[in-house]
Parts: C-alpha cells; sequence; structure tokens
C-alpha cells in the first residue's frame, strides 16, 4: 500500500504534512513521491494565490481519471477557501481540515469501503473545531535530519484585506509553551542544526492565551536558554513576524543567545504608507523602518528578508516608487516579490483588480532589480571572508560541488568537500558572489 502526499504552499503545509504523513504511515502505507504508484493520493492546499488552488484542481481532475483504471482514494487538506470546500467535497472521498488529524484513519477507513458513494466531510460544528489543535500531538515524521519545523501557532487574527489565510486557517490559537520547547529540546538533542518556528504572526504567540502563557522574547529566551544548556551546535529561526508586534524585547532576546539565528524575515507588503492603510497592515512605513534600525543597531550581522505585492488593487505608479524607496533604504538580502491575486471573501476582493497582468510583471522586475542591486552589494562585502555555512546537499548543477546556507539563509556554493559534509556545518571562505548567491571553498581545520 502505497500513499503519495503533495504539498504546496508555505513551511506551514510542510509541517502539516509531516504530520499528516505519520498519521498515514501509522495506517501501515508506505510513503511515495511518485504519484503513478500510489493507492492513496493527496494534496495538501495552499490559497494564497489563485495559481497555487488551480494547481489542486488540475491535480485532482488527472487523478479522477486515474480512478476509471484503478482503485484510488483522493483527499485534501491543508488552507483551504470556504468556497473551494465546497467545490471539493464533489471532486475528492475526504476532504479533512488539520484539526481533525486525529481522526484521519476513521474516516479513511471509510471511504476505503465506500469510495464510489458521495464525498464524506464529517465536520458539524465547525466554528467550536476550529478552536481544536490536538494535530500538534501527533508526532510529525520530519522531512529532514537536519532541518525542522516546529508549530507554534496556528491561524490569524489579523485580516489584512487581501489575504485568504484567516478564512483558512481560522482564528489565531498558541501551542502550549511546555509543547514547542519539549519538542525543541527533542530536536535539539537529536542534532537537528537548523529549526524554524512557525506561525502566522509568530510575534504575537501567546496574546491569545490572556496572560497564561509565556510571550514570544520570553519563548526565545527560553529556547535560548535550552541551546546553551545543551552545548549543541544549531540555528533557530522563526516566520513570519509581524511588523505590529515587533518589540524591541525580541530583538534583544535574539541578540542574547548565539543559537537564536540573526536572521529576521519581516514581511512589510508595500512601501506606501496609504497602501498598506488599505491592505490594513496596521502599522506605518515609519514603524517599519524603526524596527530595521533596532535590528541593524542590536543585530549587525542580521540578514534582513521580506515580502512585498505588487499589482494590489489602485497601487499607481508612484506607490510602487514607494516600495521600491524602501527597499534601497532596506537593503533586503531577500525579497518574495508577489504579484497581487484577489481571494475570494477576503476584502480586496471585492476592490477592482486595476493593474494589468503585464503591469504587475513589470513591477515585479523592478522591484527585482532593486533588490538584486542591494544584495549584490552586500554580497560583495563577504569575499574573502569565513562564514559558517550549513551544507545541505549536492549541487545539481556542478559536479563535484555542495549547496548550504549561512545563518543568515544566504545560499552558497561549496566548490569542494564531499557529501558526507550534509548536514554539518562547516567554515567556508567566500570566493565569489553573484547577485543573489555565494560561491565558497570550505577552510579546512587547522
Ligand atoms: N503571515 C504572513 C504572510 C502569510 S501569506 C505575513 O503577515 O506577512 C505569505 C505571503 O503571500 C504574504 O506575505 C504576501 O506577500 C503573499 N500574499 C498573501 N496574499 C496574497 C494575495 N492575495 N496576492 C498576492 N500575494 C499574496
Ligand atoms: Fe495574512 Fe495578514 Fe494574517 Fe499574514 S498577518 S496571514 S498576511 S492576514
Ligand atoms: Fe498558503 Fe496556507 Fe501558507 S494559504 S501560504 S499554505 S498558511
Amino acid at each position: 500500500m502505497k500513499c503519495c502526499v503533495v504539498t504546496l504552499g508555505c513551511q506551514m503545509n510542510q509541517s502539516d504534512s509531516e504530520r499528516i504523513r505519520s498519521v498515514i504511515e501509522g495506517m501501515g502505507y508506505e510513503m511515495t513521491s511518485v504519484e503513478e504508484e500510489a493507492t492513496l493520493i493527496g494534496v495538501v492546499a495552499c490559497s494564497v494565490r489563485q495559481k497555487a488552488i488551480d494547481k489542486v484542481y488540475s491535480k485532482i481532475q488527472k487523478w479522477n481519471q486515474w480512478k476509471n483504471k484503478k482503485p484510488l482514494v483522493t483527499f485534501v487538506s491543508g488552507c483551504i477557501l470556504p468556497a473551494d470546500e465546497k467545490k471539493f467535497l464533489k471532486l475528492f472521498d475526504l476532504v479533512f481540515r488539520m484539526n481533525e488529524l486525529p481522526e484521519l484513519p476513521d474516516m479513511l477507513h471509510q471511504c476505503g469501503v465506500a469510495t464510489e458513494f458521495s464525498a464524506m466531510h464529517p465536520l458539524n460544528d465547525l466554528h467550536r473545531e476550529d478552536e481544536r489543535t490536538d494535530f500538534w500531538q501527533v508526532d510529525p515524521t520530519y522531512s529532514s535530519e537536519f532541518e525542522a519545523f516546529v508549530p507554534i501557532q496556528n491561524g490569524c487574527d489579523k485580516f489584512c484585506s487581501y489575504c485568504a489565510v484567516p478564512y483558512t486557517r481560522g482564528r489565531e490559537v498558541s501551542r502550549a509553551s511546555d509543547d514547542i520547547l519539549a519538542e525543541v529540546k527533542k530536536l535539539v538533542e537529536r542534532d537537528v542544526k537548523a529549526i524554524t518556528l512557525l506561525g502566522q504572526n509568530v510575534n504575537s504567540y501567546g496574546l491569545d492565551k490572556k496572560g497564561e502563557e509565556i510571550s514570544f522574547a520570553e519563548l526565545l529566551r527560553k529556547v535560548g536558554e535550552l541551546g546553551q544548556r545543551s552545548g549543541k551546535d544549531f540555528w533557530l529561526y522563526f516566520t513570519s513576524p509581524h511588523p505590529r508586534d515587533m518589540t524591541r524585547d525580541v530583538i534583544e532576546a535574539i541578540a542574547d543567545y548565539d543559537c537564536l539565528a540573526k536572521q529576521i524575515h519581516l514581511p512589510v507588503q508595500s512601501g506606501d504608507e496609504k497602501l498598506l492603510r488599505r491592505m490594513n497592515r496596521n502599522h506605518s512605513i515609519e514603524d517599519y523602518l524603526k524596527i530595521v534600525d533596532d535590528i541593524r543597531e542590536l543585530l549587525p550581522t542580521a540578514t534582513i528578508f521580506t515580502d512585498i505585492i505588487v499589482g494590489f488593487s489602485g497601487e499607481t505608479d508612484e506607490q510602487l516608487e514607494n516600495s521600491a524607496a524602501l527597499m534601497e533604504r532596506v537593503k533586503f538580502n531577500m525579497a518574495y516579490i508577489a504579484k497581487y491575486s484577489p481571494r475570494v471573501g477576503a476584502r480586496s476582493a471585492r476592490w477592482e483588480d486595476d493593474i494589468s497582468p503585464q503591469v504587475k510583471s513589470e513591477r515585479l522586475a523592478r522591484l527585482s532589480d532593486v533588490l538584486k542591486r542591494t544584495s549584490l552589494a552586500h554580497n560583495e562585502a563577504m569575499v574573502g571572508k569565513v562564514y559558517r555555512v550549513l551544507i545541505d546537499g549536492r549541487d545539481r548543477r556542478v559536479d563535484g560541488a555542495l549547496t548550504g546556507r549561512t545563518e543568515g539563509k544566504l545560499p552558497v556554493r561549496v566548490l569542494d568537500g564531499s557529501e558526507d559534509r550534509v548536514g554539518t556545518i562547516c567554515d567556508v571562505e567566500i570566493t565569489s558572489v553573484a547577485e543573489l548567491s555565494l560561491t565558497g571553498r570550505i577552510r579546512q581545520v587547522r
């Protein structure tokens, strides 16, 4: 019995998949990445842009055709908007939410015996069920031996006007800090080198628990202490924080512990004051720049990444230039630039999507140019210096080379070094750089 799980979307979905995988393997299935081999096949969907959801439709159409030739049970989970959920019920054998994961074996069992009948969706009281978080108790089957994701919260209360997430993952719920720390401790003991705390607004962690939970800064400090006590060498990341909740104590905590990685992913979405308001981000450009100044002051070696949307409803050329100017000012090391895509249910879907696909592409290229320039200038200053690099695989394009990432998550091509270095942190001397990447050689131990 083989099962294939196709994961779309962000690390949150990858983390969900690791838990889904544990449950399915517990039922006796073997995992495969080859769709054709599977008798149980599912997709963990992302709704953040229409393109991602279109992929789910094309997959299920293909799989439903296969059903004419062989027995196949299909399922979908992950981030699904209510409008799509209704359609998926007709296309998939099973639609389930992550908080129903503990019941997955029962649900699949029923599907297995009655796949020719209509799709099941055993959930009645969705609102109450949204609060359930016992799926976090399922031990994940980590997909890497040296990198791991640890969810610390689910859902989102921010309701940015463009965004689907609050409608797919429900309200913000924090996971118990004891459970988070226990999972991190286990990973550290297993010598995992990069651990990422996950949530839609990691720095509002604990606020939903009204004084019963510690704050995000306190959580970071506890991980820092744990790291110090362990004597192990690892980097702890988190994604994503929201600028609105990015207090100075979070940055101070990162400065105080070696294991808290000096890399900050701080989505800004736009460099224009008015657009930020229309996006309902609830902070000003000045607030954002103040955080950047704090990071530069307290974490001088930190890299800064961001997310930016171009072509949001009503975005003028001038507003786009404000985003470019903000990028010039901050000098991001990486920016995930997305073309705006209206999402049903999100507030901005009622506003005109008035920027043509061509203009969106031009604006994306404009901001990419700024990114490449600022990133190159940063990387050029790294040449000739030695950095610690987590080696994460073999380079597919250059024979004998390895790939890796610095603590600041800058990708490095390492020209020498054997494959047994994969999963270890090595000293690498940077020999040359390109716009968004570095090249280097392993500095031999003296
Ligand atoms: N919680 C994170 C983001 C989660 S969604 C935050 O607050 O930043 C990941 C990214 O997808 C967002 O940062 C945004 O840049 C992009 N995105 C979200 N909705 C989008 C939409 N409707 N169109 C285009 N990009 C979108
Ligand atoms: Fe979406 Fe905004 Fe929540 Fe991020 S903070 S998940 S962009 S609604
Ligand atoms: Fe997509 Fe869900 Fe992540 S909508 S971006 S997979 S939180």
